[in-house]
C-alpha cells in the first residue's frame, strides 16, 4: 500500500485516485495519525498532500524526522513538500510572492528521477505562499519556477522527493507522468493493482468473512448494490440472496430492469418484496428530508429482517439466521466518515437512508475500499451488462427525496413521467456519459400560474438538475446543449399533468447538494 497523508486540504483524494489510475493501490490517512501507526501500516511510499495552511502557521501540523529515517521512499508535494523540507532541514521563508495557478516549471536536471522524458519547460498548477529557498543537506534541486527558487528536489540515495507543484491536478500536463515516476522509479514499485486483482482479493476476503453463513443483499437498481452483490454471489454464491423492495419510490422501467437484467447477468437468487403502501403510509405527511430518510432506512430494515426470516424459512432451515447484510458503500464515504476502520460510520447509514442502532444483521462492504469509477470496471470485470455499469447513480432513498414536500402516490406518478422523459431525452442526445446524472425534482409545495390551450393552470414546477462530477464529492452543472433543454421542458409541460413549468438547477456543490434534500 502506498499511503497518502492527508493535510486536509481538498487534494488528497485525488492524489490517491491518481496512484491508483497508475495501478497501485493506495489509501488515505489522516495527519494526525502518529507515525509509528503509519509505519506500522507497512507503507511501501508515502505521499505527503497539500495543505491549507502556511507551514509557519500556529497550528501547522508537522511532519517527524522519523518519517523519512524510516527508509521509505517519501513524496512531498506542497505543504507536504514544504514540511518535508523544514523537518530534514532545509529553509522555507514567506516571501510575499504568491504563486497560484498555471506556471510556468524549467526542469533543471532533464534526467532526475521524477523528471526524466519529461519536457525542460512544463505547465504545472501552483498554489503557495511561502516558498522553499534552500533544499535540505543532500537533496538536489531538479526545478524552479520563476517564485519559487527550489520547485522540486529529490535525495535519490534516501528515495526522498518533493514538488512544490500539485502533479494530481491534470492542468500539471507532465504530472501523472512525475508521480510515475516517483512509484516506479523513486519506490520501485509495480503496476500490479488491477481490476482482475481487486475481485480476486475480495472475493477471497468475502469468503472469509461470510464462511457458511447465509447473507442478503438489497438492490436499489444502482451500480453500488449491483456491484456489491455480484461480488458477493461470485464469493459464497447461493449462500446469498438478493432483495430487491419495491417501496413505490423507483423510477418508471427501475423494477423491471432489476428482475430481468440483473437476475439474467448473475444468476442471482432474488426476492422481490411489494412494500409500496408500508412506505407511503410511513411517510405520509412527513416533508422533513431527515425525516424522511430516516424513514426510509428503517422501512428498508424492516423488510430485510421479515425478508431474512422468510428466506431461512423456504430453505427449510430452521434455527438458522441471515447473518450478513451486503452494502455498496464507497471509499469516499469512509474518508470522508473520517476513515476509520470500524463499520459503523455516518455515510455507510447514508446508503439507506440511516440504519437503526440496533441492526440485526452484520455488514459486508465489499466496495469501502473503491472509487466509483473502480467499481464501474469491477462491474465490467464480472461481466454485468452495460446498461448496470454505466447506469447513472440513483439514491437509495429514490424518488422520495426528490419530492419537495410530502410525498404521495400522485406526486410519485408526477415525478416518475417527468424523470422518464428527461432520461429518455438525454439518452437520444447521447448525454448519457457527459453528465454524472440529471435529478428531476418535483416541488410539490409550490404553484405557478400558467396558461395552456386557453385556460389557465395553476401546476407544479419540476426542477432539472444536471450535473458532472468525477465522484459526487464536488459537481458542477452541466452546461447542456439549449435545444434538448428545450426538448425536455416541452415534452414535460405537454405529456405531465399538473407540471407547467420547467426549470434549471444552476449550482455547483458546495454550495449544492446534487439531490435537493
Ligand atoms: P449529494 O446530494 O449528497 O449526493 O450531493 C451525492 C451522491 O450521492 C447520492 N445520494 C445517495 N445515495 N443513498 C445513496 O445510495 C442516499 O441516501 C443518498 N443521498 C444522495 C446522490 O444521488 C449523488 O450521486
Amino acid at each position: 500500500v502506498v499511503l497518502v497523508v492527508d493535510f486536509g486540504a481538498q487534494y488528497a483524494q485525488l492524489i490517491a485516485r491518481r496512484v491508483r489510475e497508475a495501478r497501485v493501490y493506495s489509501e488515505i490517512v489522516p495527519h494526525t495519525m502518529p507515525v509509528a501507526e503509519m509505519l506500522a501500516k507497512k507503507p511501501k511510499a508515502i505521499i505527503l498532500s497539500g495543505g491549507p495552511s502556511s507551514v509557519y502557521a500556529d497550528e501547522a501540523p508537522h511532519v517527524g524526522r522519523e518519517l523519512f529515517d524510516a527508509g521509505i521512499p517519501v513524496l512531498g508535494i506542497c505543504y507536504g513538500f514544504q514540511a518535508m523540507a523544514l523537518a530534514l532541514g532545509g529553509t522555507v521563508a514567506n516571501t510575499g510572492l504568491r504563486e497560484y495557478g498555471r506556471t510556468p516549471l524549467s526542469v533543471t536536471r532533464s534526467g532526475s528521477t521524477l523528471f526524466e522524458g519529461t519536457p525542460a519547460d512544463q505547465p504545472v498548477w501552483m498554489s503557495h505562499g511561502d516558498a522553499c529557498s534552500e533544499a535540505p543537506e543532500g537533496f538536489t534541486v531538479t526545478a524552479t519556477t520563476e517564485r519559487a527558487p527550489v520547485a522540486a528536489f529529490e535525495n535519490d540515495e534516501k528515495h526522498l522527493y518533493g514538488v512544490q507543484y500539485h502533479p494530481e491536478v491534470m492542468h500539471s500536463t507532465h504530472g501523472q507522468q512525475v508521480l510515475e515516476h516517483f512509484l516506479y522509479r523513486g519506490a520501485g514499485l509495480e503496476p500490479s493493482w488491477t481490476t482482475q486483482s481487486v475481485v480476486e482479493e475480495s472475493v477471497e476476503a468475502i469468503r472469509e468473512q461470510v464462511g457458511t453463513k447465509r447473507a442478503i443483499c438489497g438492490l436499489s437498481g444502482g451500480v453500488d448494490s449491483a456491484v456489491a452483490a455480484a461480488l458477493v454471489q461470485k464469493a459464497v454464491g447461493s449462500q446469498l440472496t438478493c432483495v430487491y423492495v419495491d417501496h413505490g419510490l423507483m423510477r418508471k422501467g427501475e423494477s423491471e430492469q432489476v428482475e430481468k437484467d440483473f437476475v439474467a447477468a448473475t444468476g442471482v437468487q432474488l426476492k422481490v418484496v411489494d412494500a409500496e403502501r408500508q412506505f407511503l403510509d410511513a411517510l405520509e405527511g412527513v416533508s422533513d428530508p431527515e425525516q424522511k430518510r430516516k424513514i426510509i432506512g428503517r422501512e428498508f430494515i424492516r423488510v430485510f429482517e421479515k425478508a431474512a426470516s422468510e428466506i431461512v424459512a423456504e430453505a427449510g432451515a430452521h434455527g438458522e439466521s441471515v447473518e450478513f447484510l451486503v452494502q455498496g458503500t464507497l471509499y469516499p464515504d469512509v474518508v470522508e466518515s473520517g476513515g476509520g476502520t470500524g463499520t459503523a460510520n455516518i455515510k455507510s447509514h447514508h446508503n439507506v437512508g440511516g440504519l437503526p442502532e440496533d441492526l440485526q444483521f452484520r455488514l459486508i462492504e465489499p466496495l469501502r475500499r473503491l472509487f466509483k469509477d473502480e467499481v464501474r470496471m469491477v462491474g465490467q470485470e464480472l461481466g454485468l451488462p452495460e446498461e448496470i455499469v454505466q447506469r447513472q447513480p440513483f439514491p437509495g432513498p429514490g424518488l422520495g427525496i426528490r419530492i419537495v414536500g410530502a410525498v404521495t402516490k400522485e406526486r410519485l406518478d408526477l415525478l416518475r413521467e417527468a424523470d422518464a422523459i428527461a432520461r429518455e431525452e438525454l439518452s437520444a442526445a447521447g448525454l448519457d456519459r457527459e453528465i454524472w446524472q440529471c435529478p428531476v425534482v418535483l416541488l410539490a409545495d409550490v404553484r405557478s400560474v400558467g396558461v395552456q390551450g386557453d385556460g389557465r393552470t395553476y401546476g407544479h414546477p419540476v426542477v432539472l438538475r444536471p450535473v458532472s462530477s468525477e465522484d459526487a464529492m464536488t459537481a458542477d452543472w452541466s452546461r447542456l446543449p439549449y435545444d434538448v433543454l428545450a426538448k425536455i421542458s416541452t415534452r414535460i409541460t405537454n405529456e405531465v399533468d399538473e407540471v407547467n413549468r420547467v426549470v434549471l438547477d444552476v449550482t455547483s456543490k458546495p454550495p449544492g447538494t446534487i439531490e435537493w434534500e
